[in-house]
């Protein structure tokens, strides 16, 4: 019925996410407010491990890239579930250090980590650090010397192909601040550099061809890029690489029209070519890592809002204006992204008002949905935004200091805070 399956409309015509009626949610923590099924998630990380399992007889890892949604109890949960993370800052490291996460499971990426998230990554032992270029390589070699340490790493590269036009294509991807190139010859002359250093043990390759990718294609072209990579270096070094990983990126349903196919098929089509290109070449299955983020959390998610008021501009538009805004959800603000917006009170009734939803926030862009169909609404109806579970707590600024929203995760019947909504005094913690 909407675009998340984990949402629906109970007896009293109250929009529930994971069972639970979002107007008790609004009650019990007040607005705005994130709130996730945390069942939903679960589900998820468990259907990327078992396709893992089904497609590579489990020889792989799935890890959760935490840049979507990260706080200590998702990184819990991502352990319990048995999958690493992956992390592109110190502080998202720190999360994961702070919950004991396994360091062998945690993949780093970054295209400037700087030197002190560097030695915090060499001394927790990070499995694998995501190396971006030449200089960060040997930057790396040299910090694990010094500590004594050999570092697993997997060098990022750009396969080239552009996953977002219409028709993906196969070039022109070279410029992106991301990775190393292939068609310049620097993925090789740093494939080369890492075999050669003492203190580094080159584990595989690395690429990420983008994010919201519905077609199933440019990620199976991804794959057999890499494998021919493999190959070369096999054929110029003797080594055979061991481990490729393949990024993130799978689409999920923010609009009715949107068809993100199942990750199963996405597992499918992409083993089958990962599995008999590498046959065809004369090399092993590599150990295959993939790092969906979006796709895990994206749609588990939802946030909660109190209209506070309306405002009709006869034949130019209604302005329905909510307490939060940009600064919990800047996505409408960076990327136009689409959205299904309900009244959560009102939820049984037809959604037959066009409307703009605006935030609080001084600034006339803020606006979290331009022209979207909701149910007629007043100042103290509560609206919910679906599938904001992605990309929107991570990217929450305190833009007008307006502090940030908490999260409540409901699980079978109850309600819980992963994160505390921040106080004025935490705003000005850090002020002299
Ligand atoms: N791996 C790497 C190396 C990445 O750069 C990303 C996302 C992922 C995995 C996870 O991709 P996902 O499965 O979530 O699509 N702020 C944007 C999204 C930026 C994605 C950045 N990289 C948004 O709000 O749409």
């Amino acid at each position: 019925m909407y675009v998340s399956d984990c949402v629906s409309v109970n007896e009293r015509g109250h929009l529930t996410i994971g069972n639970y009626d979002t107007c008790e949610l609004a009650k019990k923590f007040g607005t705005p407010l994130y709130a996730f099924d945390e069942n939903e998630i679960r589900k998820n990380l468990r259907e990327f491990k078992k396709s893992i399992d089904d497609e590579y007889a489990g020889n792989g890892l799935v890890v959760y890239a935490s840049k979507a949604f990260c706080c200590k109890e998702m990184v819990r949960i991502c352990n319990e579930e048995g999958t690493g993370i992956d992390v592109v800052s110190g502080g998202e490291l720190y999360t994961a250090m702070s919950v004991d996460f396994p360091a062998e499971n945690i993949v780093f990426h970054g295209n400037n980590k700087t030197y002190d998230e560097l030695v915090m990554a060499v001394d927790y032992g990070v499995g694998r650090i995501i190396v971006d270029n030449l200089t960060e390589l040997e930057t790396l070699d040299k910090i694990a010397k010094e500590k004594g340490k050999t570092m697993g790493v997997m060098l990022r590269i750009k396969p080239g192909i552009d996953a977002h036009t219409h028709s993906f294509i196969k070039t022109g991807q070279i410029d992106s601040k991301f990775g190393f190139a292939l068609e310049t010859g620097e993925a090789m002359e740093g494939i080369k550099a890492a075999l050669a250093m003492e203190n580094i043990n080159l584990r595989g390759l690395h690429c990420h061809i983008g994010s919201q990718i519905f077609d199933l294609d440019p990620f199976e072209l991804a794959a057999t890029v890499m494998l021919d990579l493999f190959k070369q270096v096999k054929d110029e070094t003797g080594t055979e690489l061991g481990e490729l990983n393949l990024g993130g990126g799978f689409g999920i349903k923010y609009l009715k029209s949107d068809r993100p196919r199942p990750y199963s098929d996405y597992m499918r089509k992409v083993s089958a070519a990962v599995n008999s290109y590498s046959a065809e070449l004369g090399l092993k299955t590599p150990f295959i890592l993939i790092e969906p983020g979006r796709s895990v959390v994206g749609a588990a998610g939802l946030t909660l809002y109190t209209v506070g008021c309306v405002k009709d501009i006869p034949d130019v538009r209604t302005y329905v204006s909510v307490d939060g805004g940009m600064c919990d959800n800047p996505r409408y603000a960076l990327y136009q992204s689409s959205y299904e917006v309900i009244c959560a009170n009102k939820a049984s009734e037809k959604r037959d008002w066009t409307v703009t939803v605006a935030g609080k926030c001084c600034e006339s862009g803020d606006l979290i949905q331009e022209w979207t169909r909701i149910q007629p609404v007043e100042p103290g109806d509560i609206l919910a935004v679906l599938s904001t579970g992605a990309y929107n707590y991570s990217m929450a600024s305190n833009y007008n200091r307006i502090p940030r929203l908490p999260v409540v995760f409901v699980k079978n019947g109850t309600a819980r805070e992963v994160i505390k909504r921040e106080t004025y005094a935490q705003l000005c913690e850090c002020d002299v």
